[in-house]
């Protein structure tokens, strides 16, 4: 069980509210940002009166429905077919509505979810890209290639007109250009998800499409003052795992396009300040007496997620005070924002959504990933002649790398560890923590190996760890127990939530994958390929058993998807596509290496 910090951590806050003054937690208090500045115009009223519809509709189905197969997400998609007024005051009265009635005024009052966006053939598509994976000799994995890469196709959408021109219908939000979704109940584009799509993309040698996807991204900056979780308006409030900065570069890679990188540079500026800002900043004085500053998820939103909120409503119905509620939903909306909800990682009882607490965790992969933005920003302002940006970027990483290191690292386990905020008092002296070894949360997550693949992303300048400390790290993973027949297992622990084990997600194989490839010897080369081709494998296998690309996976066995969470398992999928596609470039796969379930030529993962 994952309950060893926490009941720790709480020991430390009876004495520790004993022995200081501890203040409420400054998290709540927001500074405004751009966003605010935009909030309370007529468009913001209509959108909250749209959503506050599509609640109570989604409150009266799940009664009229049952809870049987029920997704409550369904509802807040649903694009109007009349005005707001009108649908409002024809719902049915409540509570006695029946399904039939229900049905007939869904029929009447709404289009159906996801028709407001509108499929579109991505005009950079071929059915076989000239030096499409050029390594890739076998030909059941290249016919197999072909089909994902013919999944762009069913994946590619644009925006339909009726979005930009009455938006007062629509929780869609109007993106400017042709988007890819993640799929199945993902009908709209995602944030993080977007970077391996992009990825993917790239290997399909659909330039186009990519710069687009990020171009999207950008729009959302220029609105909203950051890349929103994804293009819904109830996805207002909070962010996603920050990755723009790594399309614009990797299509920059890809295609040299200076213009595009001008065109997203100052967004890249204004998203680095919205995770500098106060809600994201944490302060903390390191065993040297050192203050150094790390970033961590909080979403600014105190109330059931719309696309969830009946699942959210029936969460804090254990709890009584106002106040207590609130709390828990900011720390539900925060886990949104971490990419990873749900999992362990984030709760203080592993077996008690209540005792969700991310906002008050330094997240290991986070702060990887603003690292990373902060030198993607350096290069390109170099590239565009900002010589003292690209120097303070440069500063600002290398702090960050500092502060990683300082207060992330643990040199006994060989991993980056989350840092775990004090959660009921702050006994933090002028807005600054003091570090405690203890603080750092010893259980294993993957996140913990993320900040390899800063090895991948040096551009000349030196490694994020040398080679000697990526060996250690790589022992370290070894060792983990989080590698399996079928890839990288989430965690250890089995909760039932869909970012534990036994699931693997694709985006995570790939940065630890990318991480190994780049840490400077042979052993990690091996280790890589052997975890791409065991990813690779399952992928298949689950493809040619259910003709579907998976959202996750059950890394116990191969070709088995993953399941647990608060929705159905989904299909589809961008990032798992992306994914695939980018391992079978990198890897290529020789004509004889058998692509099904076989375990023939793999290295032993537990081993040396
Ligand atoms: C670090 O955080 C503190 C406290 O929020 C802030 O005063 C300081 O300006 C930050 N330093 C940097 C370099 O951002
Ligand atoms: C969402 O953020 C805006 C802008 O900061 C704020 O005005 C609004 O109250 C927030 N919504 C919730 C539910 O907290
Ligand atoms: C964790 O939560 C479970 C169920 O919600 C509860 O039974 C258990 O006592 C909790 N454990 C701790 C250490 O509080
Ligand atoms: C920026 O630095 C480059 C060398 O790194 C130099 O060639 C260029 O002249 C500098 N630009 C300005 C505006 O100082
Ligand atoms: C994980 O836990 C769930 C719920 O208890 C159970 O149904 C499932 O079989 C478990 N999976 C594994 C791999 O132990």
């Amino acid at each position: 069980m994952a309950t060893g910090l926490p009941q720790l951590h709480h020991v430390l806050l009876l004495l520790l509210s004993l022995l200081c003054c501890c203040r409420r937690l400054r998290a709540i208090q927001m500074a405004p940002t751009a966003a605010s500045a935009a909030a309370g115009g007529p468009d913001d009223e209509a959108a909250s009166a749209l959503l506050e519809l599509l609640q109570r509709v989604q409150t009266e189905a799940l009664r009229a429905l049952g809870p049987d197969g029920f997704d409550p997400k369904l509802y807040v998609d649903l694009p109007l077919a009349t005005d707001e007024r009108t649908a409002a005051a024809a719902l049915p009265p409540p509570p006695s509505t029946s399904r039939a009635e229900l049905e007939s005024y869904l029929a009447r009052y709404f289009g159906e979810a996801g028709s407001d966006l509108v499929e579109a053939d991505p005009p950079d598509f071929q059915p076989e890209p000239r030096g499409f994976l050029p390594r890739v000799g076998s030909p059941e994995a290249r016919a197999w290639a072909l089909e994902v890469h013919a999944l762009w196709k069913d994946l590619a959408r644009r925006v339909a007109p009726d979005v930009a021109a009455r938006p007062e219908r629509h929780t869609l939000l109007p993106l400017p250009g042709r988007v890819v979704v993640p799929g199945s109940r993902f009908r709209e584009v995602y944030y993080w998800d977007s970077y391996w799509v992009v990825r993917g993309l790239l290997v399909s040698k659909m330039f186009e499409t990519a710069k687009d996807i990020a171009l999207n991204l950008v729009y959302m900056v220029e609105k909203y003052g950051f890349v929103l979780n994804g293009a819904r308006s109830y996805y207002t409030n909070r962010s996603q795992p920050p990755l723009l900065s790594s399309m614009v570069l990797d299509v920059y890679g890809a295609t040299g396009d200076v213009d595009f990188v001008r065109r997203a540079f100052p967004s890249l500026l204004k998203e680095h300040s919205f995770w500098m800002s106060e809600i994201h900043n944490v302060a903390i004085r390191d065993n040297n007496g050192q203050v150094r500053n790390l970033s961590r998820y909080q979403a600014r939103w105190n109330k059931p997620r719309p696309e969830s909120a009946t699942i959210d409503e029936e969460l804090a119905s254990k709890i009584n005070s106002i106040a207590d509620k609130e709390k828990l939903y900011r720390e539900i909306a925060s886990t949104a924002e971490s990419g990873w909800d749900f999992s362990s990682r984030w709760m203080r009882n592993s077996t008690d959504m209540t005792t969700l607490a991310t906002s008050y965790i330094i997240p290991v992969d986070l702060n990887t990933f603003i690292f990373k933005m902060e030198r993607d920003i350096a290069a390109f302002a170099k590239l565009l002649g900002e010589n003292a940006t690209s120097e303070k970027f440069l500063k600002a990483s290398k702090a960050r790398h500092i502060a990683i290191d300082s207060i992330l690292w643990n040199s006994e386990m060989e991993q980056w560890l989350d840092y775990w905020l004090p959660t009921d008092g702050d006994c933090q002296k002028e807005g600054v923590y003091q570090w405690k070894s203890d603080s750092q949360n010893r259980n294993i997550f993957a996140s913990n190996f993320i900040p390899l693949w800063l090895n991948a992303h040096h551009s000349g300048s030196v490694q994020f760890a040398d080679a000697a400390k990526s060996k250690r790290v790589m022992a370290s993973l070894r060792t983990s127990g989080l590698l399996h027949a079928a890839g990288i297992a989430t965690s250890l622990t089995n909760t039932s939530q869909q970012w534990d084990f036994p699931n693997g997600w694709a985006p995570v194989q790939h940065l630890i994958v990318e991480g190994l490839l780049h840490s400077g010897s042979e052993e990690a080369v091996k280790l890589a390929e052997d975890i791409s081709t065991r990813w690779v494998r399952t992928n298949y296998a689950a493809y040619k058993a259910t003709g579907a690309m998976h959202e996750k996976y059950d890394v116990e066995a191969c070709g088995k998807s993953g399941g647990g969470g608060e929705y159905k398992p989904q299909t589809g999928f961008g990032w798992s596509n992306g994914v695939v596609l980018s391992f079978l470039e990198e890897f290529g796969w020789p004509e004889h290496k058998e692509i099904g379930c076989s375990r023939r030529g793999e290295v032993d993962l537990a081993g040396a």
